[in-house]
């Protein structure tokens, strides 16, 4: 794993191109303890995960760990993914994947709880948990669902057969893709776009669409709208305003 700060970018690259990037025990402690330290580091505005080399994102969940398991360690297995998955989910900053190759099982499980993934024309998706005869555990059947519909979720899981990135973009799973040596120049433009944004009303944008996921109409319309509300007692909402009338480029403080 590494954890780097480069300006308002905080990246996270996990490191292991002999296991295609696999997420073992260690991996998922050394991921959740650089989310927190990204998350809280207020020079961090954006967060970024990839995985090493040229062939992988994440080619899921480290299978060797699965021999010899039984249900009582597969709750372990599962419960150290979901912290890593609820912590990027749930931290106030935006999370970009930038996926450039194999992004399966707990991989893709771990880029659909990211804000927005970006991918390379040879990047690959899929949840072949079903061939290895158990199912998806880190919340890949909800978020496939909640995300590209039960008929998608249905064929992905059910078949365990991996879709392109074009197709993954087809279905809305990716927001963009692009050349392999384009990806890097485009990772970096969207971070740049997203640490210009004012960060505050980011982590109350984040919070409402989390709801809106979850929370029926009129709930998440109520708690979008105290979020709203809340952004109007930010200087940036003034600096926003003002520079608007101004006809000026705003800088956003976080304040
Ligand atoms: N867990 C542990 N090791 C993994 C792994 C995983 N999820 N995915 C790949 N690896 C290892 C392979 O065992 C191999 O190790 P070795 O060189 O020591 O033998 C190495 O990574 C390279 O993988 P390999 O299978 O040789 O590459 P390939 O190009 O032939 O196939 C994949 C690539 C991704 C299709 C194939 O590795 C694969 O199916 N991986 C498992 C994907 C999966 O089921 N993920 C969900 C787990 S719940």
């Amino acid at each position: 794993m590494a954890i780097e700060v480069d300006g308002a970018l905080g990246r996270l690259t996990v490191r292991r191109p002999n296991a295609l990037n696999a997420l073992n025990a260690a991996v998922l402690e050394q991921l959740l303890d650089g989310v927190e330290r990204l998350v809280t580091n207020p020079d961090v505005r954006v967060l970024q995960v990839s995985g090493e080399g040229e062939r992988a994102f994440i080619a899921g969940a480290d299978i060797s760990e699965f021999v010899g398991a039984r249900p009582a360690d597969a709750l372990v297995i599962a419960a150290r993914i979901k912290r890593v998955l609820d912590a990027l989910a749930r931290c106030p900053k935006p999370v970009v994947a930038v996926i450039n190759g194999f992004c399966l099982g707990g991989g893709f499980e771990l880029a659909l709880a990211c804000d927005i993934r970006i991918a390379s024309t040879k990047a690959q998706f899929g949840l072949p948990e079903i061939k290895l005869g158990i199912l998806p555990g880190g919340g890949g059947t909800v978020r496939l669902t909640k995300m590209a519909g039960s008929s998608v979720a249905r064929m992905l899981t059910m078949t365990g057969d991996p879709i392109s990135a074009a197709r993954a973009f087809e279905l809305g799973l990716v927001a963009s893709v692009h050349e392999p040596e384009q990806l890097p120049g485009a990772a970096r433009a969207l971070a740049e776009k997203l640490a210009a944004l004012p960060p505050f009303a980011l982590g109350q944008l984040k919070s409402s669409l989390n709801i809106a996921v979850d929370a029926d109409t009129e709930s998440a319309c109520h708690a979008e709208v105290k979020a709203f509300a809340l952004c109007y007692a930010t200087q940036d909402k003034e600096e926003g305003a003002r520079a608007f009338l101004e006809k000026r480029k705003p800088v956003f403080t976080g304040r």
